[in-house]
């Protein structure tokens, strides 16, 4: 494959000069016309829709089998109230009026599920434990990569998202991980978009030959 032809690939909705393994319609829907969203209507998103996100994300590769990442859905105005306290000012009023809001956090404790994750590295748990540090960069990456798989999955699930980084989240670790430890990555606003407002214009994006080099 010549780098011509991935580019055709990157650009194209359909054709013949398309080499995806999926077709146009899913590429679309889940790549090229996604859109982050900054307002959602008023219909509601099920615990079932986002635990059929999560049916496709837990396939994403983590080191080891990992899968440190956590999630905190957060539905209740009272919930919303306590993130939105949080938030960076230019955040909080969609998050409190998305329909959920999914909190994506890292769980340095994740070695606790490794002898059912990964069975054939035996004792790495116990050898983990000491290892805090090592943890918590482990959790970082890996759920950093699991949560562009969530993106990718609540919107294969119908969805619209606006992932957000714009909080404080030594407060949103201890507004809700006091216990777990848990430590937040992106909050992500979940729902269907508003008739209005719910996109800003599209931006450019770069082409393979800007970004990659072959050697
Ligand atoms: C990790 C991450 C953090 C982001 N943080 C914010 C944020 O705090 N506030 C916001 O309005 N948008 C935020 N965004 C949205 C991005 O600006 C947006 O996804 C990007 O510009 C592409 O927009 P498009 O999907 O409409 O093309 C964030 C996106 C990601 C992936």
């Amino acid at each position: 494959m010549t780098t011509d032809t991935l580019i055709e690939s990157s650009t194209a909705t359909s054709g013949p000069g398309d080499l995806l393994a999926i077709d146009a319609e899913t590429a679309d829907r889940l790549f090229r016309e996604a859109h982050t969203t900054h307002a959602f209507s008023d219909e509601p998103v099920t615990d079932t829709q986002i635990q059929a996100a999560w049916d496709l994300v837990r396939w994403a590769p983590t080191s080891m089998n990992t899968l440190p990442l956590r999630l905190l859905v957060v539905r209740t105005p009272e919930a919303k109230q306590r993130l939105g306290a949080h938030m960076a000012d230019f955040n909080r009023d969609k998050t409190l009026a998305a329909p959920v809001t999914i909190i994506a956090a890292a769980d340095p404790a994740f070695h606790r599920h490794l002898p059912t994750l990964a069975p054939f590295r035996e004792g790495l748990a116990d050898q983990l434990d000491p290892q805090t540090e090592l943890r918590e960069g482990m959790a970082r990456t890996n759920a950093l990569i699991q949560i562009g798989y969530l993106i990718v999955g609540l919107r294969a699930a119908g969805l619209s998202v606006g992932p957000m980084t714009g909080f404080d989240a030594a407060g949103i670790d201890a507004e809700f991980f006091g216990d777990s430890g848990w430590r937040t990555l992106v909050a992500i606003n979940a729902g269907y978009p508003a008739d209005e407002g719910a996109h800003f214009p599209r931006q450019a994006r770069l082409d393979f030959h800007q970004v990659a080099e072959v050697l």
